[in-house]
Parts: C-alpha cells; sequence; structure tokens
C-alpha cells in the first residue's frame, strides 16, 4: 500500500504495483478484464469458439478459419470482378459512415477504409481475430448484430452498410434488415452478399440425396433449431423492399463447386471454391450437428467422406448461388 487513499488493486499482468483507486481507474479496470475476456475462447471439438456471447455463432474462430475466411474471401474478389460493393457508391461523393456487420478477419473492411480514406469505417464481430495494424480512418468492434446496435455517432445517418457470408449468424434477418435500415441516413444504402445453402445444376436436376445436398438440409435443419435460420437468402429482396427499401437489385452469381466447367475463369473459381468448402466441411458441422442434431462426432466424420465425394464429383456441373442484394433508403417519407 502505498498511503490511504491508494490500495492494491491487482491489475492484469502487473501484480507488483500498487495504484491509486478511483471510479476512472475501475471502469478502466472492468474495461480491460472484459476485453481480456473476449480472448478466453471456448474449446470444444478441437477447436477454438468465440468468447463473447459464447454459443451464439457455431463457427470456429482458430487459425484454420482465418485461413479458411481468407480463401473465401480470394474467391469472392474474383468472381466479383475485384468490386467490394454493388451498390451506386462513388468517389466523387465518397460515403461519410461506413459499417462492416460480422467483418471476420475484416479484410472488407480494410480494403473499403483505404478505397474512401475519408470515411469512418466500423467492422464488428464476436471474435477478436481482426489484424491490429489497420488504416487510421478503420475500427473494430466487438459487437453482437443479434442484440440493439450501439449507440454512439458513427452509428446513426449511417451511409452504407454490408454484410458478407454472415450465413448462420442471426436470429431474424428480418429485424437486422429493419435495424440498419433505422440507422442509415435517407438515401444510404444496405448490401447483403451472401452465399444460399444448396446446390443446384443447369445440367440436370441433382436428387434431394446426393450427399452435399443431405448436408445441405442437415445444416439447415440444425441452424433452425439452433435459431440461425439460413434458408432465408433467397428472400433477401422481399425482405428489403418489406423493410422499406427502395432500388432493390439483386444480383446472383453461380459459383461453381469444382474445376467442372471448361472456361478458364471459372474452371479457377471452381476449383478454390471447392478447397474452401473442403476446408470448412468439419467446422460447419461439428458444433451444428452435435449439439442441435444430437450426432456424435465420429459419425460426423464418417458423414463428411461422402459429403467431400460428392463435392469432387465433377459429372453434376453443381453450383452454390452467391446472391448480393442492395437497397436504397428513400429520401424522403
Ligand atoms: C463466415 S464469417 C464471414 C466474415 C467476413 N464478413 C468475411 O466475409 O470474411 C461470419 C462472421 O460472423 C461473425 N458473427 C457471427 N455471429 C455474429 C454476431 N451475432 N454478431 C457479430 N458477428 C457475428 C463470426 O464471428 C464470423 O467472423
Amino acid at each position: 500500500m502505498a498511503d490511504d487513499t491508494s490500495f492494491y488493486f491487482g491489475q492484469p499482468g502487473d501484480a507488483s504495483e500498487p495504484v491509486e483507486f478511483t471510479f476512472e481507474y475501475y471502469l478502466d479496470y472492468r474495461a480491460r478484464i472484459e476485453a481480456e475476456s473476449i480472448f478466453a475462447y471456448h474449446e470444444e471439438y478441437g477447436r477454438t469458439y468465440h468468447a463473447y456471447h459464447s454459443g451464439s455463432y457455431h463457427m470456429p474462430n482458430d487459425q484454420n478459419e482465418v485461413e479458411r475466411l481468407n480463401d473465401q474471401y480470394d474467391v469472392t474478389k474474383i468472381f466479383l470482378d475485384d468490386r467490394l460493393y454493388l451498390s451506386p457508391l462513388s468517389r466523387e461523393n465518397p460515403p461519410r459512415k461506413i459499417i462492416d456487420i460480422a467483418t471476420g478477419t475484416g479484410r472488407w473492411a480494410i480494403e473499403m477504409a483505404d478505397e474512401f480514406p475519408s470515411a469512418q469505417v466500423i467492422g464488428t464481430d464476436l471474435s477478436p481475430i481482426q489484424p491490429v495494424l489497420v488504416p487510421p480512418n478503420l475500427r473494430f468492434e466487438i459487437d453482437d448484430g443479434n442484440e440493439e446496435w450501439q449507440n454512439g455517432e458513427d452509428w446513426y445517418d449511417v451511409d452504407y452498410i454490408h454484410f458478407l457470408s454472415t450465413v448462420a449468424a442471426w436470429s431474424d434477418w428480418q429485424w437486422m434488415i429493419r435495424t440498419a435500415f433505422s440507422r442509415l441516413r435517407p438515401g444510404g444504402w444496405l448490401e447483403m452478399q451472401e452465399f444460399e445453402c444448396d446446390i443446384a445444376s443447369d445440367h440436370a436436376p441433382i436428387p434431394a440425396d446426393n450427399p452435399l445436398r443431405l448436408w445441405f438440409a442437415d445444416l439447415t435443419l440444425a441452424s433452425e433449431r439452433a435459431q440461425r435460420p439460413i434458408d432465408v437468402i433467397p428472400d433477401l429482396k422481399r425482405l428489403f423492399i418489406e423493410a422499406g427499401f427502395v432500388d432493390v437489385h439483386e444480383k446472383v452469381y453461380k459459383i461453381p463447386i469444382n474445376g467442372w466447367p471448361r472456361g478458364k475463369r471459372l474452371k479457377k473459381i471452381g476449383k478454390m471454391w471447392q478447397q474452401c468448402l473442403m476446408e470448412g466441411l468439419p467446422g460447419f458441422s461439428y458444433a451444428l450437428f452435435n449439439r442441435w442434431l444430437e450426432v456424435p462426432t465420429t459419425q460426423i466424420e464418417v458423414s463428411l467422406v461422402h459429403v467431400r465425394k460428392a463435392l469432387a464429383d465433377k459429372s453434376t456441373r453443381a453450383y452454390q448461388r452467391f446472391y448480393v442484394v442492395y437497397g436504397r433508403k428513400p429520401e424522403f417519407g
């Protein structure tokens, strides 16, 4: 103890120095303890999962997942022709406030902050897996998108709100879209870029008992039980319109699931996408199937053998749909 007005109050990582106790210190201390707890990842199935609001999201957040997200982002950039958005944003009239909900590794947010250096960009996520060295106009916040969004100036009158590959994260997509609407400025844009959780083919219908389709059906059922519905992606456009958005556009990309296409570009995309799906299968399956379908982990692993084979089967000429839906909040009314 230094004197009567200060006493020992253990600091994380430094137990030796006495500190003066003030209310400000207490708030700062609590904030630091909370900040440290977001790194106390939950470990299960040989993977780690987010700690903040633990159990909300069923995909891991470890290095394997970070690499998978990077690979997925690379494929996305190729089929979007290097574009970060389809909404009509312009450098002449740049957005001032941008929010990327569920930013993951933050790559999109970093590139967006570089593209619009005068904008304030925020990327949110449950997991602190974003890099520290980022453009000065970008910050990351740990936040649960399923709960009341944050207050603060940067969270209102937003010019552009973005979601990329957030399927299985939200309990109520309609609420997410309405909340985004309420946080945009009149004339601001919401854009969702999401994968549909099924495969299709223009060659011949893929039977429902195809192992990959069965896997997607299981994923859909498990996600529904976990209150994270994933079968809403084809309905996004309607949900935008119901929420009050105008000028709503929907563009659907067909992503080959392996290297079956003849064309060089699509073949490359297909090979990359097959690799991404392969990498993602265990992470997608373990927590959802074990917790919500009560399938033992050994059985999950065995079933994935068939799913991998179906994924590599070029004869089905299968693709997965990727939806980009964007709409504008009306200027008046
Ligand atoms: C498939 S990743 C996509 C990340 C990033 N948008 C990208 O495309 O690389 C989904 C992300 O959603 C985050 N997430 C899941 N539930 C969330 C929630 N309730 N609030 C905020 N982020 C959430 C996960 O932590 C994960 O980083």
